[in-house]
């Protein structure tokens, strides 16, 4: 796992920012996985920057997001269609058939979960998944205690969880317990993985992605098996990580190389 710790956030945000575009610069096509979220609003913010510079296009990715709450229409404000829309596709002007997040809204969930599946196949597979991290270690909407191999599915949120996304909903509007979220698997398939995490209140779960044992305790703990993901993350998120000097000794201040073999 190359582990890349920026001084500050912003920092931290455009270097995710630019490994996206420095994809899309090498391969407009290439097929992303995408994730919603406070921590990614900034990246989305940035990215549309850069394609407007003319860094990269824009307009040409397939995308698959993550995870959808179960009943909320591809309309209704928090949705994540909704999300991925105000945050990302309309700025880029990327066509909406090349785009796609689970139905949470589907009559069947189970046949939506395998439609999506197939569709991602079908895709050739997600070439680089961009991943934030609950601070519980989740990744997607995969709990503690998701199994390691799983595919997408419904799953049901954790207490935590919910309260952690009340803030998007309107005070008194019914936050969902349940979303439609590609499984640990199917995250696993990604040729390349990116994980952002930033602020200080997801500095457990870093510590236990990188460092900690691989467990479904800590989901995100199995891409220590991955073999080829960035973690890009700021002081406040990295300060529980035991073995600090050495990250900032192979990429000091998060650069990507110093010029030796890392
Ligand atoms: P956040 O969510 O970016 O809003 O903190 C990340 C996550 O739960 O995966």
């Amino acid at each position: 796992m190359k582990i890349l710790i920026h001084p500050t956030s912003e920092g931290a945000v455009k270097a995710a920012a630019l490994q996206i575009a420095d994809l899309l610069a090498a391969r407009p096509e290439a097929v992303l996985g995408l994730a919603t979220g406070g921590t990614m609003e900034p990246v989305y913010a940035a990215l549309i920057d850069l394609v407007a510079e003319g860094q990269c296009r824009g307009d040409r990715f397939t995308s698959f997001n993550l995870d959808e709450y179960v009943g909320l229409s591809a309309d209704h404000p928090q949705s994540y269609h909704h999300y991925m829309r105000r945050h990302l596709f309309d700025a880029l002007g990327v066509p909406a058939a090349q785009t796609h997040l689970p139905a949470g809204d589907a009559p069947d969930l189970a046949a939506e979960a395998q439609r999506y599946e197939a569709r991602i196949a079908a895709a050739g597979g997600i070439d680089l998944q961009l991943l934030g991290i609950g601070a519980n270690g989740h990744i997607g909407f995969n709990e503690p205690s998701s199994s390691l191999a799983s595919r997408t599915r419904v799953k049901t949120l954790t207490r935590s969880t919910v309260e952690a996304n009340r803030r998007f909903f309107a005070e008194g509007e019914a936050v969902p317990v349940h979303a439609l979220t590609m499984g640990i698997g199917t995250v696993m398939d990604a040729r390349h993985i990116l994980l952002l995490a930033t602020g200080a209140g997801k500095a457990r779960a870093v510590a236990g992605m990188a460092e900690g044992p691989v467990s479904a305790a800590c989901p995100a703990s199995i891409l220590q098996m991955h073999p080829s993901v960035v973690l890009v993350c700021d002081r406040a998120a990295a300060a529980d990580l035991r073995m600090t000097d050495y990250y900032e000794t192979v990429h000091p201040d998060g650069a990507e190389r110093t010029g030796e073999p890392a």
